[in-house]
């Protein structure tokens, strides 16, 4: 199992770089990722949350595959945008509604290191869009408006000081 980095932590905000290779140690590294993230009750998890700035993130939704995208790109996504109750792994206890784009297509390319492309709707969408933001050093808190991230920001400290 690995340990979780939370919010505070300046790894969060920052842009991990691309997966240079498909090896052993990749392989490795998102089997403990996995057991990490069902560890927690999560639907997804990104890389930089154990700790390592590379661009590679899974999901496991209900009713779906486990999935891994590594070097994932938004190809598109669609003009319908809907709101949602997000929370993250990183910040305990915090929930707000996000708004997001309803529909994406998404390549990436899986462990055996072949590309892929899939078209994600609804929860498995807001997921991988959740994910690929932490790729890019981006919470779904800095997606609500300021004072809205501030109240949750204490809301997440007063959390962590009543441990
Ligand atoms: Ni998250």
């Amino acid at each position: 199992m690995l340990n979780i980095v939370t919010l505070g932590d300046e790894r969060l905000k920052k842009h991990s770089i691309l997966v240079p290779e498909f090896d052993g140690e990749i392989q490795t590294l998102t089997e403990q990722m996995f057991e990490t993230m069902y560890a927690n009750k999560g639907i997804g998890l990104a890389a930089v949350q154990v700790g390592k700035l590379i661009r590679l993130f899974i999901t496991h939704i209900p009713n779906d595959a486990a999935r891994v995208f590594i070097n994932p790109e938004l190809v598109e996504t669609s003009l319908e945008q809907g709101a949602f109750e997000e929370g993250c792994l990183s910040i305990p206890e915090v929930n707000a509604d996000v708004l997001r784009p309803q529909q994406l297509k998404v390549q990436a390319w899986n462990l055996k290191g072949r590309p892929f492309s899939m078209d994600a709707d609804d929860l498995l969408a807001r997921v991988i869009q959740h994910e690929l933001d932490h790729l890019n050093g981006v919470l779904f808190i800095d997606r609500l408006d300021p004072k809205k991230r501030e109240r949750l920001v204490k809301r997440y400290e007063k959390v962590i000081s009543d441990g």
